[in-house]
């Protein structure tokens, strides 16, 4: 079994680990840590998890005798908390924050459909952000084709767990719901990942990335679409993308026609292409928070512990 501890796990990603692993054959959940809640029986904060469950919120970190270690950490929180209780190099790091996607400090990039080989030698996992991954499975195929050499336009919208647990005026309830809105228009923070993902799959992409992210009045769920000129065909488009993604264990794609909730409450990402008025246009739908974060999380802890990649993450859609 291994050996497994959370930190963070009160919040949303957190919480969504503790879903996964306690039903997940060869874990043993340690330790869930949380400063807020300690001493919390779990369904305190995680009420659906009654009749799982019988761990107790603790803040105290034991470094030792862990076989691996997530971090639900805010951006910014994962590297100094790192730095104040090292982990040795026997215990693997998912980190599912921004802090180490740049893959500094020995950490690799945990996107299993390009990173496979290297994630199964991993000791230090960085694992993708959720629309991050959203974008790279959309546009990946194309990219290593060499397809995408002017400007790509993308747009994605977001369910409200993609914000955390933390209430704000754009979570709030009263804003959020019946309504959209835009943020970070071109800035996003994860263009970085997908910039790094995009030149390492064609060391000549020089391609800039339009991200316009949207605020979504649903709780779960990313949809993208991303579109650029193609002067080939749909069905040469499909063969590539069908070839990319032939041993992905959770990335699929589909000409049936898409639409979020075929995903929401699984790992798989959905992908979905068409070529109109000279451009290739591809969609791709994932759950923020499982193959967005903990679901690839768990992914990754597979891949990196020589398991099925698949075990613990066989999951049913919401689906109508
Ligand atoms: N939500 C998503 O869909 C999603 C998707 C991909 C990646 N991510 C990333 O995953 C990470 C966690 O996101 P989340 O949505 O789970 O956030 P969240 O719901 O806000 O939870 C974060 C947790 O971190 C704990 N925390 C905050 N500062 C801490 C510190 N200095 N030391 C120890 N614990 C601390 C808090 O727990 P206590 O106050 O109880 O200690 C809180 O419950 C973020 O970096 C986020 O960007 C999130």
């Amino acid at each position: 079994m291994i050996k497994t501890g959370i930190v963070g796990a009160a919040g949303y990603t957190g919480g969504e680990l503790i879903r996964l692993l306690v039903h997940h054959p060869q874990v043993s959940l340690e330790w869930i840590h949380s400063n807020s809640q300690q001493g919390k029986p779990v369904v305190a904060v995680h009420p659906d998890l009654i009749g799982d469950s019988e761990l107790v919120f603790t803040n105290q970190i034991d470094t030792k005798g862990l076989d691996l270690v997530f971090l639900c950490l805010p951006h910014g929180e994962a590297r100094p908390f790192l730095e104040q209780h090292p982990f040795g190099q026997e215990t693997v790091v998912i980190d599912l924050s921004t802090d180490f996607r740049d893959e500094s400090e020995g950490f690799v990039y945990g996107l299993p459909e390009v990173n496979a080989s290297r994630i199964k030698q991993a000791k230090r996992i960085a694992n993708p952000g959720c629309f991050a991954t959203g974008i790279q499975l959309a546009l990946a195929p194309a990219v290593k084709e060499g397809w995408c050499a002017g400007p790509l336009h993308v747009t994605g919208i977001t369910g409200s767990t993609g914000a955390g647990k933390k209430l704000s005026p754009t979570t709030h309830f009263s804003e959020r719901t019946q309504n959209v809105s835009v943020y970070k228009l071109f800035t996003h923070q994860h263009l970085k990942e997908i910039n790094q993902t995009f030149g390492q799959l064609d060391s000549d992409f020089h391609g800039q990335v339009f991200f316009v992210p949207y605020r979504g009045n649903f709780a779960r769920g990313i949809w993208v679409t991303a579109y650029f000129p193609y002067s080939g065909t749909e069905e040469a488009a499909l063969e590539a993308y069908v070839h990319f993604y032939r041993q992905a264990a959770f990335t699929h794609v589909t000409q049936q026609d898409l639409d979020l909730k075929q995903v929401v409450n699984t790992n798989k990402c959905l992908v979905h292409l068409k070529k109109e008025a000279g451009q290739l246009v591809i969609y791709s739908a994932i759950d923020n928070l499982l193959k967005g974060a903990s679901g690839q999380a768990v992914q990754n802890m597979n891949l990196a512990f020589g398991l099925d990649e698949k075990l613990g993450l066989q999951l049913k859609s919401v689906a109508f």
